[in-house]
């Protein structure tokens, strides 16, 4: 059990705020062409995001257990069938796959850490950061060497258990990384280019934005508060029965939001004070960011200090993407925390050295949507979440009695309550539903069929 609610809050807000928000929210912005695409992202984190998570909570305080067996459980209690497992497996499966490329970025700013310290990037301009980072990814055996530290620690931490494993660390390094956030955006405020920044992020122009945007705006709202795997159901299962599901959601869901635009508007300034391009992809941050901290007085100090807390941003969320295998390992074959960990956490990183190649010896290996890397990333965040996201949303929804639900909640049966049961019920599955078929081809296809071919 957690100790506390707000034990609960901090360490869900520690699952959903990692390298999603401060290093993938922008850099997708970027590609995705800005403002129209953060619109699109903030309706699908309220609209969609918000009930899914307090649907996962409460289904996984109804099981008690990992998500497999929960969804095995509650669903045969409310409908008489074990096939609900199956989304429980699916998160198990997507987790893997989030966490064998989400490890390699870690790697990344855990590499940066060393390299803010020494002095990298005092005085550098913006074809040296380039070069910094080029040389980086290209040194595929320095990469495995960060992977397999950042795996290592995982597993480490996974192992030890859930109340002294996470609670501790989570309480002081989060707020922190907000507080350094802050601190950065007053230096993009009066260096950068403050204004073109905001109107980049905010300004919307929907012309521009095509269905596979929204499919990516969509799969980012679930990646980025770590919905639609089972992750938060793991931790819900730990959820004392006093503590309220919705509270918790909301401010869970505020705090992500909050980091992700926090980041979002430290970061475009800076990118646009430097000629940078805002759709550089991957490298954004580990770009844009060393250019500002080898500009400002003291940046030794702030840039060590903001991988630091990144690397460990990503450290509590990687704790949610292995959890619930984990859970499953040590509840179904009795195996222990130690020994669970260690064997997920080897094979995730056996399929994190696809990822470490993606960048060096395989980048021009590419099929479908890029590297392995990026097949990776768009397989497992944006269709297996969004699809886990709405099973999920329709278990909650259809298959869970109202009593059982309502009794969860404790939202009483008033406006509240049905708020939460129209968007599990209808405006959840049917919006993830709307942009499946329309990023897949699929309605564009039937239009054209019905306007004669
Ligand atoms: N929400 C995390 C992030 O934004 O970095 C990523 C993540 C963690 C996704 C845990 C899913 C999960 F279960």
């Amino acid at each position: 059990m957690w100790s506390s609610k707000l034990a609960f809050i901090l360490a869900v807000s520690g699952s959903a705020v990692g390298l999603g928000n401060v290093w993938k929210f922008p850099y997708i912005t970027g590609e995705n062409g800005g403002g129209a695409f953060v619109i699109v992202y903030l309706i699908c984190v309220f609209a969609i995001g918000l009930p899914i998570m307090m649907s996962e909570v409460l289904i996984g305080r109804r099981g008690r257990r990992n998500p497999i067996a929960t969804m095995r459980l509650v669903g045969e209690e409310e409908s008489g069938s074990s096939k609900w497992q199956l989304v429980g497996g699916m998160g198990v499966i997507g987790g893997f796959m989030i966490l064998s490329f989400y490890s390699v970025v870690a790697g990344w700013a855990l590499a940066y850490i060393f390299k803010s310290a020494t002095g990298a990037f005092t005085g550098t301009n913006a074809a040296e950061v380039g070069a910094i980072f080029d040389g980086l990814t290209a040194n595929w055996p320095v990469l495995l060497a960060w992977h397999t530290l950042f795996m290592a620690m995982t597993v480490f931490i996974v192992a030890r258990g859930v109340q002294r494993g996470l609670e501790q660390a989570v309480q002081i390094l989060m707020p922190a990384l907000g507080v350094l956030l802050v601190i950065l955006l007053f230096y993009s405020i009066s260096e950068g280019n403050f204004a073109e920044g905001v109107n980049y992020l905010f300004r919307a122009d929907f012309s521009k934005l095509t269905w596979d945007s929204v499919l990516v705006a969509l799969g980012h709202a679930f990646f980025t508060l770590s919905v639609g795997m089972g992750a938060v159901m793991a931790y819900g299962a730990y959820l004392p029965a006093s503590a309220s599901i919705p509270g918790t959601s909301v401010a869970v869901v505020f705090a992500d939001t909050g980091i992700a635009l926090l980041a979002g508007l430290v970061i475009f300034p800076i990118v646009f004070a430097n000629g940078l391009a805002p759709g550089e992809g991957p490298g954004l941050i580990f770009q844009a960011l060393p250019l500002a901290f080898g500009q400002m007085p003291g940046g030794v100090i702030f840039a060590t200090l903001f991988f630091l807390l990144l690397s460990f941003a990503a450290w509590t969320s990687s704790i949610g993407l292995i959890e619930p295998a984990v859970a499953w390992l040590v509840e179904r074959y009795e195996q222990s925390r130690v020994q669970a960990a260690s064997m997920v956490g080897a094979t995730v990183w056996v399929l994190g050295v696809g990822s470490v190649l993606s960048f060096n010896l395989l980048a021009d290996f590419k099929f479908w949507r890029g590297t392995i890397f990026d097949n990776l990333d768009h397989l497992a965040s944006n269709i297996m979440l969004p699809l886990g996201g709405l099973l999920i949303s329709v278990f909650a929804g259809w298959v869970m009695c109202r009593n059982s639900t309502s009794e969860e909640l404790d939202m009483g049966t008033g406006v509240a309550y049905s708020t939460w049961r129209f968007l599990a019920r209808f405006v959840a599955p049917i919006i993830v539903l709307v942009i499946f078929l329309n990023s897949s081809g699929f309605i564009g296809w039937v239009q054209g069929l019905s306007n004669g071919g």
